[in-house]
């Protein structure tokens, strides 16, 4: 018996499906619903790859092979291909730019939450009791994702500053989660990563069709504003200068080249006095020599007399 057949016959006995002579589902569970399944060679991976890579940044080794089949299969079944060339086709040139966009929007990573690396936030604590008066208080959430990391800024500046005398930016690539962090509401089983009197001061409950949600208070809304940025591409002009930076849990999908380009544009970004401010899982050893580290993955400008 070829091994193609013991593993039909085994999948059989588990689940009392059958199968032709052809491979297809000749017999299947009532309620339950089946697609066909269209394999992604090494040559097409190849193509996604480079794509992305050329578009955002994004390095995806082979291990991904999995997650590209998984993530863009949603996009055959929406035109009916049968092929992962056909759907490559149609967006290798980048001229479909909604396509170019919902694509870039299956293959980035977007896991986040509120108060993630808490120590971050008892530094930047720090940081605000030194700020100087009369001057606006500047944070950049630079890989937004859903807006939990910008949100969490901001309820620790209102607690600090009260509602004004300060500005948050989040920005990220894809603008599947900008729209959910825009619309700053966010299932009520994520309320249990704020602190209790933040959510108390800074977060509404949500009622009647609401019910199950909770959402950001309008007052910290107005210090916050989203935009579609590409770390990638050029940086958009009058952005101004931040007092922090957070550049948390992208880097991590950059290759070495593309950290030295982000970082070297948004070091531009920072106040004389500014921080960045990167993830415990990256480092910026080597990265850079317009930045020194402060604590670990949080880094200063390093002033013209400063040894290298
Ligand atoms: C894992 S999330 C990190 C979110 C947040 N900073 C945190 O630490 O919780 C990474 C985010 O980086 C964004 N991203 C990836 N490549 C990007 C690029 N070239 N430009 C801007 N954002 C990018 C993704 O869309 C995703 O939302």
């Amino acid at each position: 018996m070829s091994i193609l057949n013991a593993v039909k016959l085994g999948v059989k006995a588990l689940a009392g499906v059958i199968f032709d002579d052809t491979d297809t589902f000749t017999d299947v569970p009532s309620g339950v619903a089946y697609a066909q399944i269209v394999p992604l060679t090494d040559k097409e991976f190849s193509g996604f790859q480079k794509l992305i890579y050329e578009w955002a940044g994004i390095y995806m080794n082979a291990t991904k092979k999995a997650l590209v089949s998984g993530r863009l299969m949603k996009r055959l079944r929406h035109y009916n291909f049968s092929t992962f060339t056909q759907y490559f086709d149609l967006v290798k040139d980048g001229k479909n730019a909604d396509e170019k966009q919902i694509m870039i929007n299956l293959l980035t990573t977007n896991e986040t939450y509120f108060f993630r690396e808490p120590k971050h936030f008892d530094y930047l604590r720090e940081k605000i009791k030194l700020r100087k008066q009369g001057e606006t208080f500047r944070v950049w959430s630079a890989a937004a994702s859903s807006g939990q990391e910008a949100y969490s800024v901001a309820m620790l500046l209102a607690e600090e500053m009260g509602f004004s005398g300060w500005e948050i930016i989040g920005s990220d690539i894809s603008e599947h989660t900008l729209r959910i962090a825009l619309g700053a509401t966010y299932p009520i089983e994520q309320s249990a990563q704020i602190p209790e009197e933040y959510l108390k001061n800074y977060c509404l409950k949500g009622v009647n069709a609401s019910e199950g949600k909770f959402c950001i208070r309008p007052e910290i809304l107005r210090n916050v504003n989203f935009m579609r940025v590409n770390l990638n591409e050029e940086m958009p002009k009058n952005l101004g200068l931040f007092d922090v930076i957070f550049l948390r849990n992208v880097m991590i999908y950059f290759d070495r080249q593309t950290r030295q380009h982000v970082v070297e544009r948004l070091a531009k970004f920072l106040k004389p006095m500014g921080n960045l401010v990167i993830g415990h899982a990256e480092s910026l050893h080597g990265i850079t020599d317009k930045l020194k580290a402060l604590k670990p993955t949080i880094y200063a400008v390093r002033t013209d007399t400063e040894s290298r």
